[in-house]
Formats: C-alpha cells, structure tokens, sequence
C-alpha cells in the first residue's frame, strides 16, 4: 500500500492559556524566536510560530472556550496538541489516508498558518492529532504550479 509521503516533521503544537506567557518562557528559557503570529479565526486560535534550533513549535491559544483548543485546555490542560507533517500535496495525502482507513477530521484542505491545512483524528494515530501541512495552495494541482 502507498503511504503518505511525508517531506519532514513540519511543527508540534502546544496547546496554552497565556499566549504572551508562554512566547516569553520558549523565547527566555530555550532561545525560540518568533517566526509568525496570526490570529485564525476559522479554527478559533491566535496561534504564534517559533524557532527552536532546526525546529519549529507553534503555540496555540483559543480565542473563546467554545473552540476546539478551548475545549481541549478544559478538558486537558495546557500541553501536546497536534503533531504536523510537511507534505507536498495535502489533497492527495487525504485520499490516500482516507483510503487507507484513517478517520478525517477535514474532508478538504482548509487554510492555516503556512498554507493549506488538514487534520487527521486522533484515534487513527495512537491518540495523537495529526495534522497535514501542504506547500500550495487547495485545489492547485502540483503540474499546475
Ligand atoms: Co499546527
């Protein structure tokens, strides 16, 4: 069976109460830098990027209790959210997952931070959410570009 080709381990995302707190302790503590801020109002979080060395961590914070992040603190406390993979092709990669029995969370793409975006349940990968992060744009097909 074809698997995902997945092009490197793209961002893990924490989950926080505080954004400004928690950019100050990765940036006091571990030396991150700030590499993009933005508020995604379909998803319901201010999310902030940073580097760390050769990787990058984003950080997460709910705009309102009733979104997804907002549920998760309530539920879970601060901590791992998601795990995101670089791909090349996000809508080929969901076709192949899906095929392959993964749960969906996104059917399409839907925009985020760097790009067009998608999850995968976590009851697919050990609990973990998993998310997909494309290079263009949804819809555009590689030969096109
Ligand atoms: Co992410």
């Amino acid at each position: 069976m074809r698997h995902v080709a997945v092009r490197d381990l793209h961002h893990v995302g924490i989950a926080v109460a505080d954004l400004a707190a928690a950019v100050d302790r990765w940036c006091g503590l571990l030396g991150a830098e700030v590499e993009a801020e933005e508020e995604v109002e379909s998803q319901g979080v201010r999310a902030v990027a940073l580097w760390t060395g050769t990787g990058r961590v984003e950080l997460l914070a709910p705009l309102a209790a009733d979104t997804p992040v907002g549920r998760f603190l309530e539920r879970r406390g601060e901590g791992l959210h998601h795990v995101a993979f670089g791909v090349d092709d996000v809508v080929a990669e969901l076709r192949l997952l899906r095929d392959g029995g993964a749960t969906l969370i996104d059917v399409e793409p839907r925009q985020g931070l760097y790009g067009p975006v998608a999850f995968v349940h976590p009851e697919t990968m050990g609990g973990v959410l998993i998310e997909l992060v494309g290079r263009q744009a949804p819809g555009v097909s590689k030969e096109a570009q």
